[in-house]
């Protein structure tokens, strides 16, 4: 029974090509349509055909796609999907798409062409271009952190609310009535979880979050300290800052250091991921904590026994881990100033 990629080969294009032609999920020029359609018809490939049992898993190759590898997050994850993978018998080949999707879309087809045995992908957004590739090409595969609803795949993410609520609950209860806030990148589905969940805590507490106490981050260094020093120049009277992942936090700590803001004397703050860096700085962070070993070692196991009991083609799976605090020195309790 003739496979996807026997037509690509026949074609002399890619998988990824095949797909889009069959699906018109993307514009391919009208020749090369031709040469697919043509393969298809010499060759007697049905699309969905029962190429899925006859899909030969001969490389022991995983592919995983994460959207920034100098981000420790990721790197943590990553490690613990090779150390499984690899006692498993796998390779591992790490791809990074620097959250774009473009360049998602570019290791999509070179891992489809290259007769891996499975994928493992957290998403650069909200991009279900690359998934739908891997799903035809029939090529089993894990979303991990980022979710991408509406498909039928395995999807291993975490409960960014609970997140939010659990920093917007701590900070509260330290007595802080003025917090700013420094946001996640707004296309990503748990930025806005994080927020809602924060939101929800503060509202629980009687405490406001005015728009002018939120700013825009992007999940580096540099965002947490840009979104610091914004808030800083609004003059909020803030004593608190919750930032949506740790490397805004440590971002920020260093605006506020250069400020002469005493960290958590004067100001305190909260980060999210709890990174290596995180417990290393001075003051060290406190943080909501991702169980990041475990999103690994549940994402490649899941990849790996779907592989190995392909015939069964197991229903979808959605596992939702939970975060917790780690209180460090960042924060502390808030003592109104004294009036002279
Ligand atoms: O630090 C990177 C962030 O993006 C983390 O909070 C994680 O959730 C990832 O999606």
């Amino acid at each position: 029974m003739p496979t996807m990629r026997d037509v690509a080969a026949q074609a002399r294009v890619s998988v990824a090509t095949v797909s889009h032609v069959i699906n018109g999920t993307r514009f391919v020029d009208p020749q090369t349509v031709d040469r697919v359609r043509n393969a298809i018809e010499l060759l007697g490939y049905r699309p969905n055909s029962l190429a899925r049992g006859l899909r030969r898993n001969e490389t022991s190759i995983i592919g995983m796609l994460l959207p920034d590898n100098s981000n420790p997050f990721f790197g943590e994850i990553a490690r613990a999907i090779e150390d499984v993978g690899f006692t498993e018998g796998y390779s591992v080949i790490l791809c990074n798409s620097d959250g774009s999707e473009a360049k998602e879309a570019a290791y999509v087809d070179t891992l489809l062409s290259k007769q891996i045995d499975g994928i493992i992908l957290i998403s650069s957004g909200n991009n279900f271009a690359p998934l739908r590739l891997i799903l035809d090409a029939d090529v089993p595969c894990v979303v991990v952190d980022r979710e991408l609803g509406g498909l039928p795949v395995d999807q291993v993410l975490i409960d960014n609310e609970q997140g939010g609520y659990l920093a917007g609950q701590y900070l509260t209860r330290l007595g802080h009535t003025h917090i700013g806030y420094i946001a996640g990148p707004n296309q990503l589905n748990l930025s806005a979880q994080r927020l809602t969940g924060f939101r929800r805590a503060l509202d629980e507490a009687g405490v406001a979050l005015p728009d002018e106490a939120c700013v825009q981050g992007d999940f580096y260094y540099s965002g947490g300290a840009d979104g610091m020093r914004e808030l800083l120049r609004r003059d909020l009277g803030l004593t608190a800052i919750f930032a949506a992942n740790d490397r805004m936090a440590v971002g920020a700590l260093s605006v506020l250091h250069r400020a002469g803001l005493r960290v958590p004397h004067d100001v305190s703050i909260i980060g999210y991921d709890d990174i290596p860096l995180s417990s290393a700085i001075w003051p060290s962070l406190t943080t909501i904590a991702q169980p990041k070993v475990d999103m690994g070692q549940i994402s490649i196991s899941l990849l790996l026994e779907r592989i190995k009991r392909r015939e069964e083609n197991l229903p979808p799976r959605r596992v939702l881990l939970p975060v917790r605090l780690v209180e460090r020195e960042s924060c502390r309790q808030h003592e109104e100033r004294k009036s002279a």
